[in-house]
């Protein structure tokens, strides 16, 4: 794809854009091309430049809104259009859900899927939110000086942000300072990345380093956890090589329920959902949702660490977790043991393949949940029909995954009882959803 796009130019062009499309883009036509407009909204008019093209389409930035959109907002970020972090802080946060509801239920109906009933959005804090990244860090000669922040729209670069309202604030904060710790050390130019991952009390910081650090760099590292009140973590390779270095005891809890009544263990390179009151409410609405009683048996993909797994097990008679990661397997157990929960059980298996013969897939479930990475559940929605399960609920971070999963899903006798949107990711063009199908 990227192959046959050529590079943009020409004189710009003034456009009126229609809609905006999935990636959070303004959408013109232009002698009947498609072009896709960064920073613009629909309504709007607009003074673009060309940056790429397509044979489908073209890509573009817009370098003067003529007439703006009600909706427009000045970002918060000054480098909101060159940071790859962001792509709606121009839209207004409330705008930013209808038009993420409003593409979902457009591209359900395109399928010719019928939702029932729209759920109201689930929302919370627009900024600060995100409790969990990975930094990318470069020392960069011609300026002198270390970059941390994320990469660049349009290039591989690290964007020169200094500080970002989109990550935890203790964080986002003090990325210059983050810069400056690294700029100070004997490693700086062999730090490539920092992992980013914070509880309810506690930040921690995983410094990816690609030499042995030197003592001197050792104490600044552990200095600045002291002052800043961080966990400093260090990474010298694979995800084995975790060591602490400040303090020497260091946890993380993920807390799937408001009243803190489960606590999983978890660590920065763990996968666990990014905003945390986001995902309380996420949890707080499957378990209502999937309607499940005391006496029913309940099968949870997907499971990670067991987000959705131990809040159902309270609730139900057992749950079966499944699970794609070993090492996640083996942390969903502890952490069932860790909460005294005896009545789930796990099993190692790639969902993209799921083999019929497996103890899971063989027997019936009264309710399933899924919550599967991007690409969806395919292999595994078209065959769901043989567990038999009253109420599926479906957590999906990628829309067109939903989509083409609910046809293969209602084709096994199922009905979109209910479909709604979680902004789980403010400011940004990411879709989260949920969708319940009763049989
Ligand atoms: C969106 S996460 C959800 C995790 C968990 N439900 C939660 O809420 O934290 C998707 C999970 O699917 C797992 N996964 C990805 N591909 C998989 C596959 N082919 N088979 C099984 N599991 C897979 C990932 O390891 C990850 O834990």
């Amino acid at each position: 794809m990227a192959r046959r796009r050529r590079a943009g130019g020409g004189k710009p062009l003034e456009v009126a854009i229609e809609s905006l499309s999935h990636e959070g883009r303004g959408i013109a036509r232009v002698n009947g091309k498609t072009v896709f407009v960064f920073g613009a909204l629909p309504g709007e008019r607009v003074r673009i430049q060309v940056r790429r093209r397509a044979r489908q389409y073209d890509e573009a930035d817009a370098l003067e809104v003529l007439e703006a959109s009600p909706q427009r907002v000045a970002p918060r970020c000054p480098a909101f259009g060159v940071c790859g972090g962001c792509s709606l802080q121009h839209l207004d946060n409330d705008r930013q859900v209808a038009t993420k509801q409003h593409n979902l239920l457009a591209q359900m109906a395109h399928a010719g899927v019928e939702v029932e009933e729209v759920l109201p959005p689930l929302r919370g804090a627009a900024w600060g939110y995100r409790d969990k990244a990975r930094l990318g860090v470069k020392y960069v000669a011609k300026k002198g000086r270390v970059l941390v922040g994320f990469r660049e729209r349009k290039a591989s670069f690290i964007a020169d942000i200094g500080h970002c309202d989109v990550l935890l604030s203790r964080v986002g904060e003090r990325l210059d300072a983050l810069a400056a710790l690294i700029d100070g050390l004997d490693a700086r130019a062999r730090i490539p990345q920092i992992e980013v991952a914070a509880d309810r009390e506690h930040v921690q910081l995983v410094f990816r380093h690609l030499d042995p650090l030197s003592p001197a760099d050792l104490n600044r590292l552990a200095d600045f956890g002291r002052a800043q009140d961080f966990f400093i973590q260090l990474q010298p390779g694979g995800p084995d090589s975790l060591r602490n270095l400040h303090p020497d005891e260091q946890a993380l809890y993920l807390e799937p329920l408001a009243d803190a009544s489960i606590r999983i263990p978890f660590g920065a390179l763990d996968f666990v959902q990014v905003n945390r009151e986001i995902n309380q409410q996420m949890v707080a609405q499957a378990l209502r949702l999937l309607e499940v009683g005391p006496d029913e048996r309940v099968l949870d993909l997907f499971c990670g660490l067991g987000n959705f797994t131990l809040p159902l097990a309270r609730r139900s008679a057992s749950v079966c977790g499944v699970e794609g990661d070993a090492t996640m397997v083996a942390r969903a157990r502890d952490a069932a043991r860790f909460n005294g929960i005896d009545n789930t059980e796990y099993y190692r298996a790639d969902l993209a393949d799921p083999d019929p013969a497996s103890p899971w897939m063989r027997r019936t479930w009264d309710k399933l949940l899924l919550d599967p990475p991007r690409s969806g559940a395919r292999e595994i929605a078209a065959d769901i029909g043989r567990f038999e399960a009253r109420r599926i609920v479906y957590v999906s971070c990628q829309p067109s995954s939903l989509v083409r999963d609910a046809v293969i899903i209602r084709d096994q006798g199922y009905r979109l009882a209910q479909l709604g949107v979680m902004d789980m990711f403010p400011q940004t063009a990411h879709v989260e959803s949920m969708a319940v199908f009763v049989r």
